[in-house]
């Protein structure tokens, strides 16, 4: 039977495994959630919108004659990564996690480790600061509870409704982006504070090199936990993975 992949997507990596697919002419379909007004459009089939979770996506699998899922979400997408583990057991579909590795802290770097967004709040609050929010939308409004700070928000989209809190700026734009680019934008608006999750890989790490650059301090959200699945790191051994499977 020939492979007929799909793709959880809504990364660079995500992305950068769908072009690698389209070269070598693979049967696959792209996922995309549909947080964004116009996602990136891929060079493979591609599909928006929830699954309806795991009965559905397992439904899915076995309605589109799907051979492998090669879930390569961003790291805190913890939900679709474990409706993926599930459904996948229950449709007896092999599973392969696209993943990057964690950043690490250098020498000199000034790092808070926080486990939730809890925790990124309480970091930031104290003395007034501005605060650059590089968390996506769906999180900027528990920041409404350390009100004394100024927050820049970087965001993909327009947001339609203003976010509830009582000091901020947004700045629309879609990564990645350049460190030169994050140092000017950090400088501008003379930022004292980055917040931002532990996503690991390239696509979205010229904040944190620009950070380190200004000697900024920064709040890291670390990820959450996953369910165990075969990972790997590379467009190469997601190939080599699929051969042996
Ligand atoms: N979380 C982040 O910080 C972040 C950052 C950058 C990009 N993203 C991307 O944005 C998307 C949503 O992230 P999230 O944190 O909101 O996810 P989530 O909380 O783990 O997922 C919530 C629900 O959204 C649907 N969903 C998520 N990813 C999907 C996909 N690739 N295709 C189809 N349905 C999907 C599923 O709905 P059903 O249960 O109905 O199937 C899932 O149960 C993901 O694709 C992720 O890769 C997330």
């Amino acid at each position: 039977m020939s492979a007929n992949l799909l793709i959880l997507g809504g990364t660079t990596e995500a992305s950068s495994l769908a072009k690698a697919v389209a070269k070598r002419k693979l049967k696959a379909v792209f996922s995309y959630a549909g947080r964004v007004n116009s996602p990136r459009e891929q060079p493979i089939p591609q599909r928006v919108g929830g699954f309806g979770g795991v009965d559905g996506l397992a439904a899915y699998l076995r309605d589109n004659n799907i051979t492998h899922v090669i879930d390569a979400t961003h790291p805190f997408a913890a939900k679709m990564s474990w409706n993926a583990y599930n459904a996948c057991t229950e449709a007896g579909v092999p599973l392969l996690a696209f993943t990057r590795p964690p950043w690490v802290a250098q020498a000199g770097d000034e790092w808070v480790h926080v486990s939730d967004m809890y925790g990124a709040v309480a970091a930031v609050s104290g003395t007034p600061k501005r605060v650059m929010l590089a968390l996506g939308r769906l999180h900027m409004e528990e920041f409404a509870a350390a009100p004394d700070n100024h927050y820049v928000l970087r965001l993909v989209d327009e947001p339609k409704i203003a976010p509830k809190l009582p000091d901020h700026s947004v700045i629309v734009a879609r990564g990645p982006f350049t460190t030169e680019a994050d140092i000017a934008l950090f400088k501008e608006q003379r930022i004292d504070m980055v917040v931002c999750k532990n996503a690991g890989g390239k696509g979205a790490e010229a904040k944190v090199h620009a950070a380190r650059e200004l000697g900024l301090p920064m709040v890291m959200i670390d990820r959450p936990d996953l369910p165990p699945r075969d990972e790997v790191a590379t467009v190469k051994a997601v190939f080599d993975w699929i051969d042996a499977h």
